[in-house]
C-alpha cells in the first residue's frame, strides 16, 4: 500500500468496549462433544475456554454501547457506523443497520466482510473516512461463528467461538494514531477455509496454519516498512487470535518477544472479528499500552485475506480531538 499522504486529517481512539455471551464452553465441555481432550486443545492452540451464545446484532449493541460511553461521545454525533463481521444475523439487510438504530446513531451504517482480518480492514476504512471530513466513526467488529461450526467436528469445534470488540474513532488536529496499514487477499486460497450459505465451516487446518504464519509476517513487515519502524520499535503486537503457536510463530518470524504480544485467546478461543479488538481492549485495560506507544495490529483470515496497521497511541504529541 502507498505510504499515508502528508497532512491528511488523523484520528485517534478515544474509547473502546467489549462484549462476551454469559455460555462458557470449556475444553472439559468439548471433551463429552467430541474427541478431544483438554490437554491436546491446550498444547495445539493455547486455548482453554470460549464464550458461544448471543446474535452479532446483540453483541455489537453492548461493545459498540461501551465504547461510546468510554468515550463520552453522543451517539447522534457519530458520522459512520462500520461493523466487520463474518456472520451476520442475516443476509439483507446487514447488521449494522439494527445496530445503529438500538445505539441511536444517526448516521450511515455497513457491514464489512473480510474473515479474521476484518476489523483491520474495517479500522482502515474508518480512518479514510476522517481523513474526508467525517469527525466520529463507531467501528465494532463482531462474530458469532458457534452458529456456523459443526460441533461434531473436532478439526473446528475446539477453535471457534463468539465475541465483540468496539472502539470509537475521533479526528484529531494534528498527527493521528494511523502511521501506515496494509490489506491482502488471496483468493485462490478459498478452499482452504469457508463456509457456504446455510452451511457450516469447512477448514484445512494444516494448510490455513501454514499460510497464516507467511501472510501475517509479510503484512506486519509491509506495515513496518510504510511507517518507517522496526520490530525493536513496536510496543506491543496484538494479532488475530486464531492459535497461540500461529502467534508464536510469526513473532518468531518478527523478531518480536511474545511478552510484547497481547493474546485472550485462552479464554474467548478464536471470534475472528472481534478477536483484535477483544485483545486491544485487554491490553489497554491492563495498562499495557501508553501514550506514544507503537502498536502493530495484524490479522489474517479466510479469503485468504491478511491485515495490518501501526498505530503511534494517542497520535502525535499535538493530537487533540476536533469539537
Ligand atoms: O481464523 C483462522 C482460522 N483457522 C486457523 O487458524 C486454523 C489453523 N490451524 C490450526 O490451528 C491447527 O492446524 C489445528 C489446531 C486445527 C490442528 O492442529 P495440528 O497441530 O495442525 O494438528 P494435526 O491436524 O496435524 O493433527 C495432529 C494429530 C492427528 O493425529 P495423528 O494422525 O498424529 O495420530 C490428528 O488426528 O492430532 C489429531 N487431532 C486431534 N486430537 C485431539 C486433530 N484434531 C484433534 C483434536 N483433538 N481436536
Amino acid at each position: 500500500m502507498p505510504a499515508i499522504p502528508a497532512n491528511v486529517r488523523g484520528a485517534v481512539i478515544t474509547g473502546w468496549g467489549t462484549a462476551l455471551p454469559e455460555k462458557v464452553l470449556t475444553n472439559h465441555d468439548l471433551e463429552q462433544m467430541v474427541d478431544t481432550s483438554d490437554e491436546w486443545i491446550t498444547e495445539r492452540t493455547g486455548i482453554k475456554q470460549r464464550h458461544v451464545g448471543g446474535s452479532t446484532v446483540g453483541l455489537s449493541v453492548q461493545s459498540g454501547r461501551a465504547a461510546l460511553e468510554m468515550s463520552g461521545v453522543d451517539p447522534a454525533s457519530i458520522d459512520a457506523l462500520v461493523l466487520s463481521t463474518t456472520t451476520p444475523d442475516r443476509c439483507v439487510p446487514a447488521s449494522s443497520a439494527a445496530v445503529q438504530h438500538e445505539l441511536g446513531l444517526r448516521c450511515g451504517a455497513f457491514d464489512v466482510n473480510a474473515a479474521c482480518s476484518g476489523f483491520v480492514y474495517a479500522l482502515v476504512q474508518a480512518h479514510g473516512m476522517i481523513a474526508m471530513g467525517a469527525k466520529k466513526v463507531l467501528v465494532i467488529g463482531t462474530d458469532t461463528l458457534a452458529r456456523i461450526t459443526d460441533w461434531t467436528d473436532r478439526n473446528t469445534a475446539i477453535l471457534f467461538a463468539d465475541g465483540s470488540g468496539a472502539v470509537v474513532l475521533e479526528a484529531v488536529e494534528g498527527p493521528g494514531q494511523l502511521l501506515s496499514w496494509d490489506l491482502d487477499a488471496d483468493g485462490s486460497a478459498e478452499k482452504y477455509l469457508y463456509s457456504d450459505i446455510g452451511s457450516t465451516i469447512h477448514m484445512d487446518g494444516k494448510e490455513v496454519f501454514r499460510r497464516a504464519v507467511r501472510i501475517m509476517v509479510d503484512s506486519a513487515t509491509k506495515s513496518m516498512n510504510h511507517a518507517g519502524v522496526t520490530a525493536d520499535d513496536v510496543a506491543l503486537v496484538v494479532p488475530h487470535q486464531a492459535n497461540v503457536r500461529i502467534i508464536q510463530s510469526a513473532c518468531d518470524k518478527l523478531g518480536i518477544p511474545m511478552e510484547r504480544a497481547s493474546t485472550v485467546l485462552h479464554r474467548t478461543g478464536n471470534t475472528s472479528s472481534a478477536s483484535i479488538p477483544l485483545a486491544l481492549a485487554d491490553a489497554l485495560n491492563n495498562g499495557r499500552i501508553q501514550r506514544g506507544d507503537l502498536v502493530l495490529l495484524v490479522g489474517f483470515g479466510a479469503g485468504m485475506t491478511a491485515a495490518s496497521a501501526i498505530l503511534r497511541w494517542g497520535g502525535g504529541t499535538d493530537a487533540a480531538v476536533l469539537a
